[in-house]
């Protein structure tokens, strides 16, 4: 279950619909795990209104749960990314709290349950997603209680002292204490939450573990990842090979190419890496055309305030670096505010020298691990924020703290000029790792902690 469904229902010029792929990292990591599976995915179908039968695509049984535009404002947009993400994120702009939007979060919460109630076999296993639904565990317990429930949480999860802003704080923990086990990115996600449950629910965790009534929940870090396999074959494919040399021909053959691919999220320093290259050619250590930036940015959340105040930021910036730095030859920096195809992304990631990933806070950053995949000839060099989930297993990147312009200035300048064979090092490195720790590596450690933790808990009551 998740709060999207992986296909979102659109709205053609004719007025007729049709269904493209969502946007985001949790589709990227969770579609190629199902496929194939005998299960079915429970999620909003991205439009308003009432919800399409359930039906299949790719080889996926998609069950679509309706939302009405008033729930799309308040629960959507509202509650979950204008209060929950940025608080999760650190703060980094100011969260809303408003009172229609927490009761919206909880009536659609249990609409979310009530469905999963409805298709769950017997003693079925259901796995919960994200923000978005953390009341559902809680909720679906009390209608099914012969399930197993897992949930994973894509984001960051907040220390004590930003988490107790919260209107409904207590609820939430309770909610996220209906499933058996709740996985997140980090160790200190996990014990974060922990605290949380020591202090709100007066329980006694300990050990990455505490009971519940009769039951025992565990909360530990696992860190998502990508089907690495699939992209490498992808990236390394001649039409993407093809592909990739024709982007730096159209580009006007520069010789350094530097790539940022995002949603058009204030999370993501698409403004601080734009700030980092704009001083760069100020102090003349790059020059354009030579060196261009493309930029790609998702369109993402189009309604919600804080997203309409940074596309006009991050726009404004890319036409003043343009007015300065650009030429009749072309732009310094190349900016699309656009969807791709896997494809066209991955010949843009073989295109890149240096791929530039700079968020404030991330759960995780697939685009990341994506870049890496992709770069089976060991070429290309990633900067990557210290405060991305990545970085915790990305060691030899070219790290970076995303608040230290400087910082990100000089990290930028060795990742195009160290030599060679350092940055090669460096890509081997990464992919070592990488491969080691793919998406069957995660959801598989992720079902097999449910197990045991199923077992143990039915021992114990
Ligand atoms: P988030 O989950 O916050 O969106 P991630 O980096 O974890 O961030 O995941 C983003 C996913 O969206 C990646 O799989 C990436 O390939 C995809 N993506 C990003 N930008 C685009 C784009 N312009 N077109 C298509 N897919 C994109
Ligand atoms: O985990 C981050 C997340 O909210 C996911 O739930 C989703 O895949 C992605 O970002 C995109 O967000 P949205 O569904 O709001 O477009």
């Amino acid at each position: 279950m998740a709060n999207r469904l992986p296909v979102d229902q659109v709205t053609q010029p004719d007025g007729s619909t049709a269904w493209q792929r969502s946007p985001g990292g949790l589709v990227t990591a969770l579609e190629p795990f199902i496929r194939g599976r005998n299960g079915a995915w429970v999620g909003w179908s991205g439009a308003p209104g009432e919800a399409p039968e359930p039906f299949e695509a790719d080889g996926i049984r998609l069950v679509p749960v309706p939302l009405s535009a008033e729930e799309i404002t308040r629960y959507y947009e509202g509650f979950s990314n204008a209060s929950l993400w940025p608080l999760y994120h650190d703060v980094v702009e100011r969260p809303q709290y408003h009172r229609s939007w927490w009761d919206t979060y909880v009536s659609v919460n249990e609409q979310f349950a009530a469905r999963a109630a409805e298709v769950a076999g017997r003693d079925g296993v259901v796995w919960v997603h994200d923000y978005q639904l953390q009341l559902v565990p809680q909720m679906l317990r009390s209608l099914r209680p012969d399930l197993r429930i897992g949930f994973f949480l894509h984001i960051p999860f907040p220390p004590l002292e930003l988490f107790m802003q919260l209107p409904g704080r207590r609820r939430i923990i309770e909610g996220l204490l209906g499933a058996d086990l709740i996985g997140f990115q980090r160790p200190q996600a996990a014990s974060n939450f922990l605290h949380l449950a020591r202090t709100l629910c007066d329980l006694k965790p300990s050990q990455g573990r505490v009971a519940v009534d009769s039951r025992t929940v565990t909360a530990r870090a696992f860190p998502i990842s990508i089907d690495a396999k699939s992209y490498d074959e992808l990236a390394s494919s001649a039409e993407v090979g093809e592909r990739a040399a024709e982007i730096r021909k159209e580009l006007g053959n520069p010789d350094r190419v530097i790539l940022g691919v995002d949603r058009l999220d204030y999370t993501k320093g698409i403004g601080v890496r734009l700030r980092a290259f704009y001083e760069l050619l100020q102090d003349g250590k790059l020059t354009a055309p030579d060196t261009v930036l493309v930029q790609v940015a998702t369109p993402s959340r189009e309604r919600v305030e804080h997203y309409i105040t940074m596309r006009e930021e991050i726009e404004r910036m890319v036409g003043h670096i343009n007015g300065e730095f650009g030429s009749i030859a072309g732009p310094a920096v190349h900016y699309l505010h656009q969807s791709m195809p896997r494809e066209e992304l991955a010949a843009l990631y073989r295109a890149a020298d240096v791929m530039a990933v700079t968020p404030y806070r991330d759960g995780m950053n697939l685009v990341a691990k994506e870049y890496v995949a992709a770069r089976g000839d060991l070429g290309g060099a990633l900067v990557l924020s210290e405060f991305a989930g990545a970085a915790a297993e990305f060691k030899q990147a070219y790290l970076v703290n995303p608040h230290d312009i400087n910082g990100v200035k000089d990290a930028l300048a060795r990742a195009l000029f160290d030599p060679p064979a350092d940055r090669k090092r460096r890509m081997r490195a990464l992919r070592r790792h990488l491969f080691g720790h793919d998406l069957d590596h995660w959801a598989q450690s992720f079902f097999d902690a449910l197990e045991a933790e199923a077992s143990t808990s039915a021992g114990t009551s």
